[in-house]
């Protein structure tokens, strides 16, 4: 392939989207993990499965090898630990923190242009973590959120209605957390806004169902967390970045000043293309709406505060 993707942390999310980058052909495929034989295990299996599903996309797996990620366009951030039933993202925080600077520090050292997508959570306070460490400009470090937070109010949307989801568009901003804020007002389905569509007690309860969407899985897995979902959002942005399109999706990105926010990542609407980040979308949120996006700003600076203080 003429484009590379690494993915590092061989777990759930980090197999899955490397399953569906080469599946799609999007990239050549490098995963990395700290764990003994299981990348490159991982990374065989799926090679064996490429006969089947007929593509050409070479995936090799590594442990702690980061030369193997020389020149990557693209590097998939997974690599942390992930919630487990009464864990908070936010109790991820120091651990995950650590892991982020180690990652980072290794992938701007062999791929100084690439352009990060960052999955492990606490998500928003990643990013800052990721930025800091890499050096890398702002329109580089992007959050995997918005996509995946959409992507469960579509599919609620979906069934609330009986439609196909292809027919939905959502917008969910904000955190990933439960301060996020579904904007029912700018979700359609065949264009047509639900707020004309559904009564506004059904659509607080997609609201609220999307908002605790990955509590949702975590409480039905038991030993983990989503990845199939949280992968095919990843692997949306990494496709539109890739492929240049000039895509319009809600991904965290760093502010500065837009929304009323100053230095802080957070999930607002952004056009993917192949630099990155190409222009926040500035959309007309209402008085509520704008507050919501304020209180959910607020938990973020709250970790990155914490982050501050824990060094
Ligand atoms: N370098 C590389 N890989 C690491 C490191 C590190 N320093 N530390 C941990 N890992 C690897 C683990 O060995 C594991 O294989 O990260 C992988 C994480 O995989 P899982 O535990 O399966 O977690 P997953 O479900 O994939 O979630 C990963 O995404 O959605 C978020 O909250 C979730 O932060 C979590 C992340």
């Amino acid at each position: 392939m003429k484009n590379k993707l690494t993915v590092v942390g061989a777990g759930n999310v980090g197999a899955t989207v490397a399953m569906r980058v080469a599946e799609k052909e999007l990239a050549d495929v490098v995963i990395v993990d700290v764990l003994e034989g299981v990348p490159a295990g991982k990374a065989l299996d799926l090679a064996e499965a490429a006969p089947i599903e007929r593509h050409d996309a070479h995936i090799t797996g590594v442990t702690n090898d980061y030369s193997a990620a020389q020149g990557s366009d693209i590097v998939v951030i997974t690599a942390g630990i992930p919630r487990k039933p009464g864990m908070s993202r936010d109790d991820l925080l120091s651990t995950n923190a650590g892991i982020m600077k180690s990652v980072v520090s290794e992938i701007a050292k062999v791929a100084p242009n690439a352009i990060l997508i960052v999955v492990t959570n606490p998500l928003d306070a990643m990013c800052h973590v990721a930025l800091d460490t890499s050096g890398f400009d702002k329109t580089k470090v992007i959050g995997m959120a918005g996509v995946l937070d959409s992507a469960r109010f579509r599919t609620f949307i979906a069934m609330e209605l009986n439609v196909s989801v292809d027919n939905t568009h959502a917008f969910v901003l904000g955190a990933h957390g439960d301060t996020m804020v579904p904007l029912p007002r700018y979700s359609s389905v065949a264009g047509i806004p639900i707020t004309e569509l559904l009564s506004a007690e059904r659509i607080e309860a997609l609201v609220e169902r999307t908002r605790k969407g990955g509590g949702e899985i975590v409480s039905l897995l038991k030993t983990g967390s989503a990845y199939y979902a949280p992968a095919s959002a990843a692997v949306e942005m990494a496709e539109a970045i890739l492929k240049d399109k000039k895509k319009i999706l809600p991904c965290v990105t760093y502010l500065q000043g837009e929304y009323g926010i100053q230095n802080l990542f957070i999930g607002v609407p952004v056009k993917l293309g192949s630099a990155g980040v190409e222009e926040i979308i500035e959309i007309m949120l209402t008085p509520e709406e704008h507050e919501a996006l304020q209180k959910s700003a607020q938990a973020v600076q709250e970790l990155v505060d914490d982050l501050k203080r824990l060094g």
